[in-house]
């Protein structure tokens, strides 16, 4: 008897062991799989030894010679797609839509398979466009968020005057601005600053200590109940629990009619009284918390890039100044300004390019069978998008680890190249968020250069080698801004 239960044991354990690690036909090349782990060891070795993921990624890919390389990290098959033809063809085809389904990603939504960006099918289609249109409706994108902008810039502005030419670190103000626009048409009304501070520095915790593949939190869950501070689960924990609270309480507040005019709150809690299926508090509250996550360091992170490259190429910021005051004089920057400051312009693509914010985009998962590149990428299949490979792709640019603004103007003066950016996707998932990003990228970089020059704070040039998580950010640094007008100090 017990010898049969041993034979059966060892036969099972076999065939388990032996499924985990057996490609399925025409899978995309890649590491060996090991039982339990898949390739998770290599990838993560890789990650370590090139100092972020997006390089392991794409070194394993040069390895193995390949465009779409072939993974498996713990349960999940995982493929990443580099070159412009496979990028473009997952952000655009129908089946790549989906978004995985995984212990992390309900983590990261409160626990529910609800919100904008972690679903796919009917709930998002519905809510996206619901979300799109009630932002639009409230002013999102038009003149009115144009103003919100300028006057957080000013802010920004009086923040720097107040110091009197001390060293800054623009972290200090920069995700705080952005945070305030985007709120001001979510919820009408500011977050208050000491909760905001400390949600950003857990955003930035989160955002280091986890990679696009969810890290060993995803692929071990119960790591939480063992160790919940080196998995992570602590971290996310506190954070939901923040940003829950300050939802909830602006719900609260809405519900009781407290909070003036009218926001994104108050046109979805409109649609929960008219007991509109899928509308409840549970999905505003993920919904708000996807605008919140992915909208504030984005892009405050762009613009402390731009302030590192102007003060490393000093050049290229002296270009930028003579071209504003020569275009704009004293006028306050707006975003149709962009289309006369073609360097200003040109400069700040190249800030995004060679400082990818979001280096993998994604994840989606396969809604079907399908192939790229001729390979077989199964079902449920987790698709990760290399868009900071694509944007160092030697067939696209020519010396692209060289900061070089010029790359995107022609010899007439016109800006060229735009097509080969990824920055914000592309497809029925592109960035939602693109215009409130482009208009305050601009609209502050313009208004700072356009007051001050960036200065080096101690005779050391920073590093621009970024630290990069869930996405770039750059390694703290402080900056001298000294008046062009010095009546202005
Ligand atoms: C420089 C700043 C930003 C960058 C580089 C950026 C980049 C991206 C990218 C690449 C995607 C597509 C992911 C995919 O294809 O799977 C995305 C999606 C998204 N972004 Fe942004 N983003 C930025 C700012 C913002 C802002 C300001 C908001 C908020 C208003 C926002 C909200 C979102 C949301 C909700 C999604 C998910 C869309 C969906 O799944 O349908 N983003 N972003």
């Amino acid at each position: 008897m017990f010898t049969s239960v041993t034979v059966v044991l060892i036969i099972l354990v076999t065939g388990y062991v032996l499924k985990s690690i057996i490609k399925p036909k025409n899978y995309p090349p890649g590491p060996s799989w090991y039982p339990l782990f898949g390739s998770s060891y290599v990838v993560e070795n890789m990650s370590k030894k090139y100092g972020a993921q997006w390089k392991g990624l794409s070194k394993l890919a040069k390895q193995y010679s390949t465009k779409v390389l072939g993974l498996k990290l713990g349960r999940e098959l995982l493929v990443v797609v580099f070159g412009e033809k496979n990028v473009h063809q997952v952000f655009t085809q129908k089946e790549f839509e989906g978004r995985p389904d995984s212990f992390f990603l309900r983590l990261r939504c409160l626990g529910k398979r609800l919100g904008i960006t972690f679903t796919d099918g009917p709930l998002w289609k519905e809510h996206r466009q619901f979300t799109l249109k009630h932002l639009k409706n409230v002013g999102f994108g038009k003149t009115l968020m144009e103003k919100e902008i300028q006057s957080e810039m000013f802010t920004i502005l009086e923040y720097i005057d107040r110091k009197k030419r001390k060293s800054i670190n623009v972290k200090e103000v920069l995700p705080l601005a952005v945070m305030n626009v985007l709120w001001r048409f979510v919820a009408g009304e500011k977050i208050k600053e000491d909760r905001l501070r400390s949600l950003l520095e857990i955003l930035n915790l989160r955002s280091r200590a986890f990679s696009m593949a969810g890290g060993w939190l995803n692929q071990m869950p119960w790591s939480r109940f063992v160790i919940p501070q080196l998995s992570g689960y602590a971290l996310i924990a506190k954070m939901n629990q923040q940003i829950s609270d300050i939802i909830e309480e602006a719900i609260k507040k809405h519900k009781s009619n407290a909070v003036e005019g009218t926001d994104f709150i108050y046109s979805f809690l409109t649609e929960i009284d008219e007991n509109k299926e899928t509308y409840t508090e549970e999905q505003l509250k993920t919904i708000c918390l996807d605008l919140l996550i992915a909208g504030s360091q984005t892009t405050s992170n762009v613009v402390e890039f731009a302030i590192l490259a102007a003060l490393r190429n000093q050049a290229a910021q002296q270009k930028v100044y003579e071209e504003i005051t020569n275009t704009l004089g004293d006028d306050i920057p707006c975003w149709s300004d962009s289309y006369r400051l073609t360097y200003t312009s040109a400069f700040l693509l190249e800030v995004q390019r060679y400082f990818t914010i979001v280096p993998l985009a994604g994840p989606r998962r396969v809604l079907e069978d399908t192939q790229i590149d001729g390979y077989l990428i199964p079902k449920d299949t987790t698709v990760l998008i290399s868009v900071a490979d694509l944007h160092f792709d030697t067939e696209i640019w020519d010396n692209p680890h060289e900061f070089n603004p010029e790359r995107f103007i022609d010899e007439t003066g016109v800006l060229k190249n735009s097509e080969h950016m990824y920055h914000f996707g592309l497809g029925r998932r592109r960035c939602p968020g693109d215009s409130l990003a482009k208009s305050f990228i601009f609209i502050t970089f313009v208004g700072i250069l356009q007051k001050y020059r960036i200065d080096c704070s101690n005779g050391v040039l920073p590093s621009d080698e970024p630290s990069v998580g869930l996405i770039a950010a750059a390694k703290p640094f402080t900056v001298d801004f000294v008046p062009r007008n010095p009546m202005v100090s």
